[in-house]
């Protein structure tokens, strides 16, 4: 049966057969929620780019439709790019029966041996698309993709995102019409530099605390590939002020989205219901997504992710915004709860519980560090997910401190593949910058410890972990959602997750609550 393998996520979206990298045109029609993707139909291996389809109704459950946008001449590929609902049929497209939720322009990268253009195709149904032939922009430039468009209500126009990959920047285009574009602005010199700048993406978020709580503010996020600090493909990000010409990011700082190596050419929504913002990545990295040890398929989304600007105090003087990550409402697809102890009073510190399914589960716990305690390099709590044969693992954790750090660790999880590639890093790790029930008068900056030091919080501290592992992949999110890691792995010989070991390191955290839910196959 498809989705079968052991490798295959069960609650990611993957293609049944063949190769998929970014998503594309992710926009809300009609009560439905449409994924395109970059897929090659005819190999498990990138190239012959197309437009991949599939639908859902709550961002789990997809319904795979035939390939959405095909390229006219061999050698020839639709790129990257977005789609947006076209209500007032500015583009002439439409018909005025056709509802106007349904009317869905697509904007995609025609690439070709010597050109990159930007083109439209449009669809009625939210199934067959109709190439509008010219290309709409058009620059004397090879390196010139990926256009992400949004209705701008600032200047009553059309603006689209595209990157100039090899200048590293993103320019800005204005239409009232979706076929007339002109340029307006420029984002450039930001960044870390790497080879290539792709899949620009301007949109609101919700802010949740802070003086701007409840205002919706813009992020721009960039994917810049190969360049990561660890190596591949990562996502940057600014939060900053469109005024209807020019993005303006609040300070220069680097953002990352994901402190792992597998969340690339990210997406998000666009006429999301209610003023919120979903988005989802390709949970995979450049380095060597071409050859991981899957088939038929390669490659999933990762879990559809629900953001806000979170406002956090770093000094009595400076509040920082971050982009918080949290996947969207788990509860559509979980099924049994495996374990579950809330504020567990005189409970075992160290859990071992039993995955029972279809190795999809979620692990949610909220560790304590008492006031003034010594903290070691082993002030660790962590999960370490067994395969079934009790040796492979793949483990997560956060490791106590000023600053504190989350942590993934895929180096026992299987070493076939790993051993053979240079590029699959085993352990990444990430800073938890904000950390809750923070106040001024706590605030200790110093190094890690070489042995032992005394956090000097007056009060206890909380810290909560979750890790949603799917067979080939596990996505963490410390203190719902302040940061996020994602990273695949690959077990041997068709193992799956079977066993969750929760451990509390030197004994001076304490787990407060454990819940570990089994989730459900999305796949029929
Ligand atoms: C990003 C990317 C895009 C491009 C697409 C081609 O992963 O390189 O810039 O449009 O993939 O598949």
């Amino acid at each position: 049966a498809p989705y079968s393998e052991p490798v295959r996520p069960q609650i990611h979206f993957s293609p049944t057969v063949n190769f998929m990298n970014d998503p594309n045109g992710l926009v809300y029609s009609n009560g439905t929620w449409h994924l395109f993707y970059q897929y090659n139909p005819t190999q498990n291996v990138a190239g012959n780019q197309h437009w991949g389809h599939a639908i859902s109704t709550d961002l789990y459950h997809w319904e795979n439709l035939p390939i959405a946008i095909a390229p006219e001449k061999e050698g020839e590929g639709i790129f990257s790019g977005n789609a947006v609902i076209d209500f007032e049929n500015t583009s002439g497209f439409f018909n005025e029966s056709t509802p106007k939720d349904q009317r869905i322009v697509a904007f995609y990268t025609l690439n070709t041996a010597t050109s990159q253009t930007q083109h439209v195709a449009y669809s009625s149904d939210g199934v067959t698309f109709t190439k509008y032939a010219p290309a709409v922009v058009e620059r004397n430039q090879t390196q010139f993709r990926d256009p992400k468009v949004f209705w701008d209500n600032k200047s009553s126009r059309w603006i689209m995102a595209l990157a100039l990959s090899q200048e590293f920047g993103i320019v800005f285009y204005a239409s009232s019409n979706m076929k007339d574009w002109s340029e307006v602005s420029r984002f450039q010199s930001y960044g870390i530099l790497g080879y290539q700048y792709e899949c620009p993406d301007l949109f609101q978020v919700p802010v949740e605390g802070g003086p701007d709580d409840g205002k919706m503010m813009y992020v721009l996020a960039i994917s810049i590939n190969p360049g990561a600090p660890i190596g591949g493909s990562f996502v940057q990000y600014w939060v900053g002020d469109w005024d209807g010409t020019n993005f303006t990011p609040r300070d220069q700082a680097v953002r990352t989205m994901d402190f792992s190596k597998d969340f690339y050419a990210f997406s998000s929504w666009s006429n999301s219901p209610g003023n919120k913002a979903y988005a989802i990545a390709w949970a995979n990295n450049w380095e060597y997504s071409q050859v991981v040890p899957t088939s038929p398929f390669r490659s999933i989304q990762s879990l559809p992710r629900e953001l806000t600007l979170k406002y956090y105090r770093t000094t009595p003087q400076f509040g920082d915004l971050i982009l918080n990550n949290r996947p969207v409402n788990l509860s559509a697809i979980s099924s049994k709860t495996l374990y579950s102890k809330k504020s567990a009073q005189g409970s075992k510190n160290n859990q071992t519980v039993a995955l029972n399914g279809k190795g999809a589960f979620d692990i949610q716990a909220t560790f304590k560090l008492p006031a003034n305690t010594n903290i070691t390099y082993n002030t660790i709590g962590s999960f370490e997910i067994f395969a079934g044969d009790g040796k492979q693992s793949v483990k997560t954790g956060i490791q106590m401190g000023e600053p504190t750090f989350a942590f993934i660790d895929r180096r026992k999880a299987g070493s076939s593949f790993a051993d053979s590639n240079p590029f699959f890093t085993d352990k990444t790790s990430g800073i938890i910058r904000y950390q809750a029930n923070y106040t001024d008068d706590q605030y200790v900056l110093g190094p890690l410890p070489t042995s032992a030091y005394l956090d000097q919080s007056k009060q206890d501290r909380y810290i909560s972990l979750q890790a949603v592992v799917d067979r080939s992949v596990i996505e963490v999110f410390v203190n719902d959602g302040e940061l996020a890691g994602t990273s695949v792995f690959y077990f041997d010989n068709d193992q799956i997750p079977a066993k969750a070991q929760v451990s509390v390191g030197d004994n001076k955290l304490e787990l407060v609550d454990l819940e570990v839910k089994a989730l459900q196959s999305i796949w029929k």
